[in-house]
């Protein structure tokens, strides 16, 4: 093992899930690639004392490197840690998680550099052969007391090279089965939310399956579900967009009162990332179209980072319920 997670400083998710249970929230899970994003969102998830779970995807991982992206989440806990004394607030759980990994071999390589949760993602398999590697993952993650996401039904639309055209829903009766078999931590279902910023067009009725949700959690009591997809394709960030030379035509995402309803049920993991991309090139795009003459990287990162934070600060607070709630989990035994 080169290095344990619990060096690093980061938390698996268990402490986390059992209060998003209890309390009727959501842990945020934002995706990061680069500096300025995972500054925005440490700094809003420490400024609203919220748990937060920073993940990397395949398409991090070939961006900007495996190593890179695990070292930039070890300078965030020090970050976060330097920035809480300074500004008189306590310290928050960060979870350094492996988003949509695909083999057995990957997830073992991102425990050993310091991973301290791990999704694998067999949900494109066979029922009996999702269960077989998720099972493999479990056994090896569990050893090193790393926590893990299994996934069952398919989301519509590109999840990296896998495309679906439409939804596979989870199938409420083979929840139990496989988190039994499994033995894993969360499951994330597939209840009409979809990745990227093209879920629904617009007017169309955008209504996620809070049934389907609601008979899990009927069969799986206090047991963590996970939502992917779960970006609200803000229409005032589209408009911004479109305004400074932009083109994201007839576009909407899941409305944030539906995300809010599945946080205080059995939902303990929102994955956001769409909104965030969106809320930095709205940003970018303004700036360039006001400041023409303008080249220094840091004025219009800056900007586009400070919006990443209010938009992540307000998810918090109004779509996930999970600001205020990171005291209890330090707090836990
Ligand atoms: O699961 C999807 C996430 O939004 C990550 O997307 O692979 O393009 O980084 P990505
Ligand atoms: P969005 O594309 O809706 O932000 O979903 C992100 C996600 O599920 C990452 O795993
Ligand atoms: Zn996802």
């Amino acid at each position: 093992m080169a290095m344990s997670y619990k060096e690093l400083g980061f938390v698996n998710t268990r402490k986390m899930f059992d209060k998003a249970v209890d309390g009727g929230f959501a842990v945020p899970a934002y995706n990061f690639n680069n500096m300025e994003q995972i500054q925005a969102i440490v700094t809003a998830c420490l400024e609203t004392q919220s748990p937060v779970i920073l993940q990397v995807s395949k398409g991090a991982r070939d961006y900007a490197d495996q190593t890179l992206l695990q070292y930039m989440g070890k300078g965030a806990v020090e970050m976060m840690k330097r920035m809480a004394e300074k500004k008189g607030l306590g310290p928050i759980p960060i979870t350094l998680h492996l988003d949509h990994g695909d083999t057995y071999e990957l997830c073992v390589s991102c425990v050993e550099t310091g991973f301290s949760s791990i999704m694998i993602d067999g949900s494109s398999l066979k029922y009996e052969e999702n269960v077989a590697l998720t099972r493999k993952v479990v056994e090896y993650c569990h050893k090193f007391d790393v926590t893990v996401e299994g996934e069952l039904g398919v989301l519509a639309g590109i999840e990296d090279d896998v495309k679906a055209e439409k939804h596979t829903y989870t199938r409420p009766e083979e929840v139990q089965d496989f988190v039994k078999k499994t033995g894993v931590d969360s499951l994330a279902i597939s209840i009409g939310t979809s990745h990227g910023a093209y879920k629904f067009k617009k007017g169309q009725k955008a209504e996620i399956r809070l049934d389907i949700l609601h008979e899990i959690e009927k069969r799986l009591p206090r047991f963590p579900i996970v939502l992917h997809g779960s970006s609200s394709v803000p229409p005032e960030i589209v408009a911004v967009i479109n305004k400074y030379g932009g083109k994201m035509e007839d576009t909407a995402g899941i409305p944030e009162a539906q995300l809010r309803e599945a946080a205080r049920s059995a939902v303990c993991k929102i994955n956001i990332d769409s909104d965030g991309r969106l809320a930095m090139t709205a940003k970018i795009r303004e700036v360039f179209a006001n400041k023409p003459g303008e080249f220094d990287p840091r004025k219009y990162l800056g900007p586009a980072r400070d919006a990443l934070k209010e938009l992540f600060m307000r998810k918090n607070r109004d779509v996930l319920g999970s600001a205020g709630h990171a005291p209890e989990i330090i707090a836990a035994k």
